[in-house]
């Protein structure tokens, strides 16, 4: 058997449930850390998964013998939790959005460079099989020259989701649908798209008792000099419809739908081609909007910090997306078309 990495997951909440499951099974993985400020939840992380507690997060970070740490917490200490793992010479993962503004994003990419550490963001959304097809056929240049990509996220999120725990809906914490919910949606834009030129946005918050907004549109001016529609709520009634990613080139057409971008709904290219007939057996149907895509990003961490492979994801790529939604609000503030870079 390979080397073990050793994993200490601080934040013992929903996503980390996904996070510790899949550490757990995967080979070149140990959880043998776990940390929560709410002890019953570190206590049944531990128990479930063999792992030793900690309520907090100083004292975790005293085990020497971790390699990676896991950051699982409301996205507004990713931050400073990345900066001291980095410090103590552990690698980090965490969880998106990787920090709330640029200057911490900045701080957070600086810190590992600095430490010797590397910095994984997680987007598993890209690890989507379709959204995999599609990338491909980018790369290919099936598409031609881009046109028009769009992003749809019409999610549903009632008031009690953001009652539910007391970061969320808070500008210090968690930010609205674009920083939480849509940023995995900016990400594929531009990942798609490439680098943007310019942004034209508005938010607002329509119905919720929240600091932040909870809807957005955006219109994005690509570098290649595509176009780009950014849409994004969490008041859609009565569930979630769509989360969604297209791309409309001169030679190609894709529209991958379902309510977490996990579903060909069109795929037309002129170079048609034999594997396009098996196109819809990408598809996949998973039960929640997160998707299957940790447990191949959580590979990709594994074997990437085994000198094994390239990450998917680092502080870098996971800066872009923020870049965008900082310029968006930028835009919607001043009421004017924002150009980027912002700094
Ligand atoms: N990739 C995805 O698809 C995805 C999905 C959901 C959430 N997330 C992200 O994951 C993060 C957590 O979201 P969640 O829904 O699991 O939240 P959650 O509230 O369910 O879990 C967060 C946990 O962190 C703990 N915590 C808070 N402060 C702490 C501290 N100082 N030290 C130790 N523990 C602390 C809380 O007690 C809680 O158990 C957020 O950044 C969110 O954006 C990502």
């Amino acid at each position: 058997m390979g080397k073990k990495l050793v994993f200490g997951l601080v934040g013992c909440g929903r996503i980390a449930n996904k996070h510790a499951k899949i550490l757990s099974e995967l080979d070149g993985a140990e959880l043998r850390y776990v940390c929560d400020i709410k002890r019953d939840r570190a206590d049944k992380f531990a128990k479930e998964y063999k792992a030793k507690q900690f309520y907090d997060y100083s004292e975790l970070l005293k085990q020497k013998d971790i390699d990676v740490v896991d950051i699982c917490t409301p996205s507004g200490l990713h931050p400073e939790m990345t900066v001291k793992a980095a410090r103590q010479g552990f690698h980090v993962v965490t969880e998106k959005p990787m920090a709330l503004n640029l200057e911490d994003a900045d701080w957070m990419i600086e810190e590992c460079k600095k430490n010797g550490v590397m910095l994984f963001v997680v987007k598993q959304n890209r690890l989507n099989p379709p959204v995999q097809r599609a990338r491909e056929a980018l790369e290919q240049s099936r598409f031609g020259k881009l046109f028009l990509l769009n992003t749809t996220v019409r999610w549903t999120r009632p008031q009690e989701y953001y009652d539910m725990d007391e970061w969320r809906g808070t500008k210090r914490f968690d930010g609205g649908v674009l920083l939480n919910q849509a940023s995995h949606h900016v990400d594929l834009i531009l990942w798609f798209g490439g680098p943007v030129e310019s942004v034209l946005a508005k938010v607002a918050r329509l119905d919720h008792d929240i600091e932040v907004e909870d809807t957005a549109v955006a219109l994005l001016k690509f570098k290649s000099g595509a176009l780009g529609v950014i849409e994004a709520t969490t008041c859609t009634y009565p569930h979630n419809l769509e989360g969604s990613l297209t791309i409309l080139g001169k030679n190609g057409s894709v529209k991958i739908g379902g309510f977490a971008v996990n579903k060909i709904e069109t795929w037309i290219f002129k170079d048609i081609r034999n594997e396009d007939q098996y196109i819809q057996e990408s598809s996949t149907f998973p039960p929640d909007v997160y998707g299957y895509g940790h447990r191949v990003y959580l590979q990709n961490v594994i074997d990437t910090i085994l000198g094994r492979a390239q990450p998917y994801t680092d502080g870098y790529e996971g800066r872009k997306s923020l870049e965008v939604i900082m310029a968006i609000y930028k835009s919607a503030a001043t009421g004017k078309e924002v150009k980027l870079p912002l700094k």
